[in-house]
């Protein structure tokens, strides 16, 4: 199959990317800085060239609303006229329980992906064990770590790579596909593990969180799930 990714450049993306062409697909890599097929969800610049003979579109590119939503929006557009036949999009688990102004973002971008006019299908994942480990090293920088008080359910964004192929070799789904974490762990002992593991000795500092989060709003009990624990992902990083 022909598959193109946006956001190939990015954590995610780039792990579908070599999974996808391991299997012998051929693979296109579309982003803002990609070498060969460079383009720009905010502006439509090098879609229609870069969605040429693509018969797949994983779309696992990041950023704000001109990105998730307008982006989305031209981006389905280019799609449709290209002849694209499944847009797989990437989404995030528990983002209609838990608020916040991201995450309604990105349901706004799931409405534009069901809205689109190309047959989809929407991976929600859990958090990549790469987001809660640069969150950790960014606030130690500043002597801190934050130990938010809800559990979580972290992903080898390898395993969601993979999940992401498996989804783009299937037929549209019109429909959710979760994907999460071998285990739900409270966010601070994942503060903890994290700072045994890099020798931090930032402060973990305790931050409330909202009821939805603390009932486990970000995690899903029933969704398949990875092999690759938070402490296995530190330990081979
Ligand atoms: N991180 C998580 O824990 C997590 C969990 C579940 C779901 N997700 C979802 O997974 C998706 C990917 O997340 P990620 O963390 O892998 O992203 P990431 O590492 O931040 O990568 C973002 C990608 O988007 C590209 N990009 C940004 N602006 C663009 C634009 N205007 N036009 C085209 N490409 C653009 C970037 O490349 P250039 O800079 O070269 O343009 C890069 O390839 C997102 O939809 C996110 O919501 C993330």
């Amino acid at each position: 199959m022909n598959i193109a990714i946006v956001g190939g450049t990015g954590t995610v993306g780039a792990e579908a990317a070599r999974e996808l062409a391991a299997r012998g697909h051929t693979v296109r890599v579309l982003s803002r800085h990609a070498p060969e097929y460079p383009v720009d969800l905010t502006t439509g610049e090098g879609l229609e060239r870069a969605l040429a003979g693509i018969d797949v579109v994983i779309d696992a590119a990041s950023g704000g609303k001109k990105v998730l939503v307008a982006g989305t929006e031209r981006l389905l557009r280019a799609e449709a006229a290209a002849g694209v036949k499944h847009h797989v999009g990437v989404s995030i688990v528990g983002i209609d329980r838990v608020g916040g102004p991201y995450y309604k973002l990105k349901l706004a971008q799931e409405a534009a992906i069901r809205a689109g006019g190309v047959p989809w299908t929407i991976v929600r994942a859990t958090q990549f064990h790469t987001l809660i480990a640069q969150v950790f090293a960014k606030s130690a920088k500043l002597g801190v770590v934050p130990a938010l008080g809800a559990p979580l359910q972290p992903v080898d964004p390898r395993e969601v790579g993979r999940v992401l192929a498996d989804t783009a070799e299937g037929e549209p789904a019109l429909g959710l596909v979760a994907f999460a974490g071998p285990e739900v762990v409270s966010a601070r002992e994942l503060a903890r593990r994290w700072r045994a593991a890099v020798g931090s000795r930032a402060v973990p500092v305790r931050l409330p969180a909202s009821r939805a989060l603390r009932a486990g709003g970000l995690t899903d009990a029933t969704a398949p799930r990875g092999t690759v624990t938070f402490d296995q992902w530190l330990s081979a990083a």
